[in-house]
């Protein structure tokens, strides 16, 4: 037997100022699939992973709750840790990059690569907004494409015409923190010279630790040129400042990949370990990154790079993967297919979804579909209809006609060997993450162990007499396959795998014991041990993530949905009765101090008065309101925001341009409710 390998696995860092979705959990069950993969054959395999925590829309995020991020970090973690939890994501350690840990590699590194000379240090202009203090992320500036001059465009890209520029080419630029236009200022950055690894990189990126296609887009980058890398934010910035630079801060995605040394040295400490041994340039540990293919740049260019530069080892392997669809389409909130991690586990169990993604993830950068058909379709027939079945119809008999005892012996015993010995292919196709093939293998041994079964008929041989013993054996093989193909599925449906442990009375299932058959021994009484997925149930997990989503929108958002968006959704009388409508008399309005969209109004509902924050500052001047009725949302959950609550939302139409709200007709009196 080989000696037991030594291997570290990540997932990427989800940040910590939004929910996990879908489209996020294709990675953490792809990595720990592998992870548990490894561990079941025996080699030692850590997993580790973290909250990516910094950074502006960070930082803005918490202004706009007016909390700290801190506090805005602390509270997205623990959501994220329940969610991967109870997936059953098996993470050695959820650790946060805005971490002790994090802070000290970050210096190190930053250092070493200063001292070996691949930090440079020259003055760049930047687009200033005087209003916010600060400068903009090439996101916060919005104008007019320099190309097609299409409206409403980002600092970086336009996304009418597809050209790339930077935010000083953008015509009429906009911040939109506060609306205001933006100045030029200068101020000294600090660089990763890219281009001083070109030849290092040049050759890791071919030395089979990627896949081809992402090798071969790598050539494209490399042919226009690795280009410095700016690695500083000025102050404010939500992140660890630049030890040689006060007032300059390590750009998040600097500190993003070292929060998985971070998390790993966070661990090795806990856990008596060797980091070092891990980390170092001569390691002979293992190290897998599993990313999406959007952030393929950073972890197969700069990250190499910085490791080498500052003496660390380098990557075995950098996976991608690529995006989720559900039904053929991008994940769509007006569909209720942008489907929350918490929305689909309060209606579905963790394992459908693993065994789906297994079922259909292979080594490619494919995109993955999730069809809700096919899903439904997939699991019931695969796990419950192939595999549970085998257990269940030969469970009956060993329980009623053998005291719950196993044969001895095997009835031919040739095939269990014949079924044991595809475990090196099953494992082979796993160490290779082509999860889609070791799952198709599987269930076609499944589908073989039900023929065989079929064939022997227990059920029949049962009613005939001198047969008992025959029957005792044949059971004892279907057992024995099934138990044999759970160990197999096991880092896919760990629960399932439990539940058969637990049933069948055994040690806990590896690769290893799996090849042996349980013989002459006691299992307990069988229990279903999967159940089928009702359409239903994905209908109502699809209209709950419909109302998730709306439940987001909020008094700051712009007034109304753009001109030409579709028609939402039907909804019946008891749905619109919910929204609890009035009349309201606008007492007060006033602009907000710091906002450039708000006003703030006092709206008087004839018993009541309330403060509600509406985006519809640049349409009116709030003397022109004060007096006039409106209607409101009376019952929508109050908002905390930066300036103070609001509480409800004033209706108004809009087409992204102009915003006009509602009146209603004259003889209506405050707090009349509109139905
Ligand atoms: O793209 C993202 O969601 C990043 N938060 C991923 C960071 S991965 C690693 F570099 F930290
Ligand atoms: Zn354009």
């Amino acid at each position: 037997m080989n000696a037991p390998r030594r291997i570290l696995v990540t997932s990427a860092l989800p940040y910590a100022n939004g929910p996990i979705h879908l489209g996020h959990m294709v990675e953490y069950v792809q990595t720990d699939i592998w992870a548990r993969f490894q561990r079941l054959r025996g080699n030692q395999c850590v997993y580790v992973c973290a909250d990516d925590a910094h950074g502006t829309p960070i930082m803005l995020k918490a202004q706009q709750e007016d909390t700290t991020p801190e506090d805005l970090i602390y509270r997205f973690s623990a959501e994220h840790q329940r969610d991967f939890a109870d997936f059953l994501i098996g993470f050695d350690t959820y650790y946060s990059t805005h971490s002790e840990e994090n802070r000290e590699l970050a210096e190190t590194i930053y250092t070493r690569l200063r001292d070996n000379g691949h930090i440079a240090v020259r003055t760049i202009e930047q687009a200033f907004d005087e209003e916010a203090g600060m400068f903009l992320p090439d996101r916060f500036i919005k104008g007019e494409c320099p190309r097609c001059g299409a409206a409403g465009q980002y600092g970086d890209s336009c996304e009418v015409c597809g050209a790339t520029y930077t935010p000083n080419d953008l015509k009429n630029p906009v911040s939109a923190l506060s609306g205001s236009t933006p100045v030029t200022r200068e101020s000294e950055h600090h660089f990763f010279q890219l281009a001083d690894f070109t030849d290092m990189l040049r050759e890791w990126t071919r030395g089979g630790h990627l896949q081809p296609a992402i090798a071969n887009k790598l050539d494209e980058w490399f042919e226009t040129g690795l280009a410095d890398w700016d690695i500083s934010r000025d102050a404010p910035y939500w992140g660890f400042e630049i030890p040689d630079a006060p007032g300059k801060y390590f750009y998040v995605w600097l500190d993003a990949p070292i929060g998985y040394m971070a998390a790993h040295r966070h661990w090795c400490d806990r856990n008596g370990e060797d980091f070092d041994a891990v980390w170092g340039a001569e390691s002979d540990a293992e190290l897998y990154h599993f990313i999406g293919k959007d952030i393929a740049y950073f972890h197969t260019l700069f990250w190499p790079a910085m490791l080498h530069g500052a003496g660390f080892r380098t990557p075995d392997g950098v996976y991608c993967h690529g995006f989720l669809t559900v039904d053929g389409q991008k994940m769509s909130k007006s569909r209720g297919t942008f489907i929350k991690a918490r929305t689909y586990l309060d209606h579905l169990g963790p394992e459908y979804l693993r065994y789906y993604f297994a079922a259909k993830l292979s080594a490619d950068v494919d995109d993955l579909d999730l069809n809700l058909d096919d899903f439904i379709q997939r699991v019931n027939s695969d796990l419950v209809g192939k595999l549970v079945n085998i257990a269940s119809r030969c469970a009956g008999f060993i329980s009623k006609r053998f005291d719950g005892r196993l044969a001895g012996e095997l009835e031919a015993p040739e095939r269990f060997e014949e079924m044991v010995a595809a475990g090196e292919s099953i494992a082979a196709a796993y160490e290779r993450r082509d999860f889609g093939r070791a799952m198709r293998e599987i269930m076609d041994l499944a589908d073989d162990a039900n023929a065989w079964i079929a064939e022997r008929a227990p059920w029949q041989a049962i009613k005939e007499e001198g047969r008992e013993a025959e029957v005792q054996r044949v059971c004892t093989q279907g057992l024995n396959c099934f138990r044999t193909l759970m160990a197999w599925l096991k880092p896919v449906l760990p629960e399932t795998a439990a539940r058969t442990e637990a049933f069948l009375q055994c040690d806990p299932l590896d690769w290893d014991n799996a090849a042996r058959p349980l013989l002459d021994h006691e299992i307990a009484k069988f229990k279903p041990l999967i159940t089928r997925i009702e359409r239903t149930t994905i209908d109502t997990m699809l209209e709950q993530s419909k109302a998730d989503l709306a439940g987001n929108a909020g008094a700051e958002a712009p007034a109304g949905p753009p001109g030409g968006e579709e028609i939402a959704e039907t909804i019946n009388v008891d749905d619109f009765s919910k929204v609890d409508l009035r009349v309201a008399r606008i007492a007060a309005a006033e602009r907000v101090e710091g906002a450039d969209k708000l006003l703030r109004l006092t709206l008087d509902l004839g018993t009541e008065q309330r403060t509600v924050f509406a985006g519809i500052r640049k349409a009116y001047d709030p003397a022109a309101l004060e007096g006039r009725l409106t209607v409101m949302v009376a019952n929508l959950a109050p908002r905390k925001m930066r300036f103070g609550t609001s509480e409800g939302m004033v209706l108004a139409a809009g087409d992204g341009e102009g915003i006009h709200i509602l009146s209603p007709d004259s003889g209506a009196e405050p707090g009349m409710r509109i139905r």
